[in-house]
């Protein structure tokens, strides 16, 4: 993996990189990693830990919307007519994947109230850690949409994957994906199985861990993001 730092502000980089079509974006600010670290507390509640990750998703769409399109218009102020930019059409997509991506969702449209909100229920086998798709609604052409999936924790990366190949089919071609914080493996997973696309793919995450344990969980990570949210169901 080939990361590099960008200015993004006088005092900090932001993390950045490409490698093949995968670009990653390491979001870097001291109010996101005041909230990161209150969220990985093991004493954290769950309503503090849903507050916590809809502030989090809030400051990391910021980031992953910077090449969102806009169109021109004219808007006249109550002093002067002047071009303006808005959101063009067709509006953004935004796919939580269910469970824990629902509690990002809050964070996303706030920032982007018009997108369209498409959903993904995947979820991991404990045992074999391979995802299985069981719901969702999506609409049936996405050719020529922005997508933006939300997914808490890019563990090994095969929900991620299974997720943007999901998209893929019904003709993404333009996909961010967002992620509280990410592993190694999960983005050396998601480069592989995206080597030789020609469309670019981009993962904007709060932090980069260390690594996976043996279960598959992120190190240090914050634990089960979906029980942490909505508790052990
Ligand atoms: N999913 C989680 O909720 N936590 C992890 O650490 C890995 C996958």
């Amino acid at each position: 993996m080939f990361i590099v730092a960008l200015k993004c502000s006088p005092n900090k980089p932001r993390l950045a990189g490409k490698v093949g079509v995968v670009k990653i974006h390491v979001a870097d600010h001291p109010l996101l990693k005041h909230k990161l670290t209150v969220l990985r507390d093991e004493k954290t509640n769950s309503p503090t830990f849903r507050q916590l990750t809809e502030e989090i998703v809030t400051l990391l769409a910021y980031e992953a919307t910077r090449e969102v399109r806009t169109e021109k218009i004219s808007v006249k102020t109550p002093v002067a007519t002047t071009q303006g930019e808005i959101l063009a059409k067709p509006k953004p997509v935004v796919v939580p994947i269910l469970r824990a991506g629902l509690g990002m969702l809050e964070g996303m449209t706030r920032l982007i109230p018009t997108a369209e909100v498409g959903f993904l229920g995947m979820i991991r086998d404990h045992d074999t850690l391979q995802p299985s798709t069981y719901a969702n609604r999506l609409p049936d052409d996405l050719t020529g949409r922005q997508c933006y999936i939300l997914d808490p924790m890019l563990a090994t990366g095969g929900t991620l994957i299974a997720a943007m190949k999901y998209l893929i089919e019904k003709g993404a071609r333009d996909i961010t994906a967002i992620t509280i914080l990410a592993a190694p493996e999960g983005i050396a997973a998601v480069e592989k199985a995206f080597e030789g696309s020609d469309f670019p793919i981009t993962i904007v995450t709060g932090a980069l861990d260390e690594k996976l344990n043996e279960k598959g969980y992120i190190v240090p990570g914050l634990g089960d993001a979906g029980d942490r949210l909505y508790g052990v169901v």
